[in-house]
């Protein structure tokens, strides 16, 4: 079964908590969130002031997505208990196996982004090493933008690697997926799709999540 992660980068802030609830009654099997520091990418969104004020009350669990430079330093504040994964970008670490590690000492699942122009094959070395790679299929730093069609590319070369590998990293993808276009994802190899204009910028976010959730279950990933 595919999964589905609800990004709270689009949610209404004036009630995150209403939002993140619906996401979870809806059928979402994660919530997912944006740290962006104004550096890494343009913007500055949020980071552990706010996680923690999430702490036990998500009742899903957390793909936290660091887009800031020297990501190293958000992630001892970011392993919350609710944290499932946390994500770095391969552009913005310099030490990656270290920073891998580093995760996974903590008892967190550790994730790999890819910027778009980036060549999967960086991580030939690493790959026993991650549990999951995440697709960047938009720029990072901005919701509701356009998905880059090259991705579904990048998405089964990560699935073939994988098999050659013997690796069990998830595959994941974020940016510009919708229910229109997430058919065609979950089929390129997309394990897990990442929406937040999709969900939460829809005219009726429970449909929407209603319709990404039909999708996923078709697939047997
Ligand atoms: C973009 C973020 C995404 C963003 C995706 O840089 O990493 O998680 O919320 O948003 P949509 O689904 O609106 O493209
Ligand atoms: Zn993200």
């Amino acid at each position: 079964m595919g999964k589905i992660c609800a990004s709270i980068l689009s949610a209404d802030f004036m009630k995150l908590g209403e939002e993140i609830d619906l996401a979870a009654s809806g059928g979402a099997d994660y919530i997912h969130v944006d740290v962006m520091d104004g550096h890494f990418v343009p913007r500055i969104s949020f980071g552990s002031f706010v996680t923690d004020k999430l702490k036990g009350r998500v009742g899903l669990p957390l793909d936290v997505h660091i887009m800031a430079e020297e990501p190293e330093r958000q992630i001892d504040s970011l392993a919350i208990e609710d944290t499932e994964f946390i994500v770095v970008h391969y552009e913005a670490v310099r030490h990656l196996h270290r920073t891998l590690e580093y995760i996974r000492s903590l008892g967190k699942k550790n994730g790999v982004a890819l910027n778009p122009a980036t060549d999967p094959h960086v991580l030939d070395y690493v790959l026993e090493d991650i549990d999951q790679v995440l697709v960047m299929s938009v720029n990072p730093g901005f919701g509701g933008q356009k998905f880059i069609p090259s991705s579904l590319r990048k998405l089964s070369e990560l699935r073939r690697m994988r098999e050659q590998s013997g690796a069990s990293y998830a595959i994941n993808i974020d940016g510009g997926v919708y229910p229109h276009n997430a058919a065609e994802i979950f089929g390129a190899g997309a394990d897990m799709v990442i929406s937040g204009a999709g969900i939460f910028a829809a005219d009726d976010p429970k449909a929407a999540l209603a319709e990404f959730r039909a999708i996923a279950d078709k697939f047997p990933q």
